[in-house]
């Protein structure tokens, strides 16, 4: 296996993006990560894209030829390949490249994520979610990712003691990280009384546990680790990539209040970077409600099981705390554009390790890890990245 490195980095603004296309939003995200990375079109050997559900959202499918059109490569004739995951299509597409270069088949690859969700109304983006979670045994009887989440949450608060306002507390961090993040959907911060008082969506989880439905594009650029050279000096090594897979529906799993697929992506991941979960200095990690924050610092081993919301207590997880999570916003302040979600969680890595954090940046950080998953936890990828 080579070593691969991310050369180059491009984001859309996340939001309710209705003066742009499709088309546009990846061209822009690709044609941003192109130039930061200094290479060429012709140096391309390969795309991925991840994409959760463009078919439902857009009406568009055959989306791997359709983005290298959109971004101008329709007569260089590059392999371009969609790859699908639900929510973790972005972290798929992203493990994708990365194995094609590491098997030494390619040099230099183009990996995007998108998703337009606003496109359709609320109740079909919620149905077209659910999709994601198991037709027979979940949403056939009504069972929304809402729901679902606070089943998880509603047995963490039985199972560990962790309470509403800890669950709260994840979102007014993750705002106020969102708040300094100029690609934020929400760049503001919200108050814990705010936050507590806000509409019930699913018991605990009210609207402002939630990530909210966005439109948005991200796209990075990997190259073989000992070529990154020839086009950057500011390039950043993943020295890991795990991927694994779990019970499509909540039922069949060990535990519900432990996503078994993050826990087996950590231990392959952490094995093949050499680490422990104590080396990392921050992380990037699937919120897309509140409970999943807490749930995913256990299941990486940043904190002991049931001890999560002790965490948001104790205030280890904010941006000057022990292991800053989610320095972004994270899915919820930032958005989550389901299919560009785990691309644009590589991006606030990269960025945090190249010291381009701004006012978000966290001090010296040598080791970031990016965690996306799809469904309830039925697909996880993981990413372990180092400044080279
Ligand atoms: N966080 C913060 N604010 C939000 C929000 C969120 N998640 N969702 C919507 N809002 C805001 C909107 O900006 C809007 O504000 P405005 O009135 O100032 O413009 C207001 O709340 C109402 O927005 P609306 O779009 O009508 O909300 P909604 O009731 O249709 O949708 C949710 C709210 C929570 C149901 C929706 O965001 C949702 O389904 N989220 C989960 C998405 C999901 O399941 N993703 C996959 C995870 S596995």
């Amino acid at each position: 296996m080579r070593d691969v490195a991310v050369i180059g980095v491009g984001l859309t603004q996340f939001g309710e993006l209705w003066d742009k296309s499709f088309r546009q939003l990846i061209a822009e995200a690709g044609s941003k990560a192109i130039l930061d990375s200094g290479i060429d079109g012709k140096d391309i050997d390969a795309m991925y894209i991840g994409s959760m559900s463009s078919g439902r959202f857009i009406g568009q499918e055959h989306i791997g030829a359709l983005v290298a059109d959109a971004s101008g490569f329709s007569h260089d004739h590059i392999p371009a390949t969609r790859v699908e995951g639900a929510c973790a299509s972005g972290g798929l597409a992203v493990r994708e490249g990365y194995l094609s270069i590491a098997s030494g088949m390619n040099d230099v690859v183009v990996v995007g994520g998108i998703e337009k969700m606003n496109d359709v109304a609320g109740t079909s983006a919620t149905e077209t979610l659910a999709t994601a979670a198991d037709q027979e045994w979940e949403a056939f009887f009504g069972a929304t990712f809402p729901g679902i989440y606070a089943m998880i949450a509603t047995r963490h608060m039985h199972q560990y003691g962790t309470t509403k306002e800890q669950l709260a507390q994840v979102a007014v961090k993750n705002h106020a990280n969102g708040a300094l993040n100029p690609y934020a959907q929400f760049r503001r911060a919200v108050s814990l009384e705010t936050v507590m008082n806000a509409t019930t969506v699913a018991y605990p989880l009210g609207l402002l546990d939630c990530s909210p439905v966005s439109d948005g594009a991200a796209s990075i650029i990997l190259c073989a680790a000992e070529k990154a050279k020839k086009f950057t000096d500011k390039a950043v090594k993943i020295i890991a990539s795990g991927q694994a897979s779990d019970s499509l529906a909540l039922h069949g799993r060990r535990d519900i209040t432990t996503l078994d697929a993050t826990v087996y992506a950590a231990k392959m991941a952490y094995k093949q970077a050499n680490i422990e979960p104590k080396d990392v200095d921050f992380a990037e990690v699937h919120d897309c409600f509140t409970i999943a924050e807490i749930c995913a610092i256990e299941d990486l081993g940043f904190v002991k099981k049931g001890e999560g919301g002790k965490a948001i207590d104790n205030k280890i997880t904010t941006l000057d705390g022990q292991i800053p999570i989610n320095t972004s916003g994270g899915l919820k302040s930032k958005g989550h554009p389901v299919g560009a979600t785990g691309v644009a969680q590589m991006i606030e890595v990269v960025e945090q390790l190249r010291g381009e954090g701004g006012k978000r940046q966290v001090k010296d950080p040598k080791i970031g890890l990016a965690h996306n998953i799809g469904g309830s936890g039925a697909t996880c990828t993981l990413h372990i990245m180092e400044a080279m």
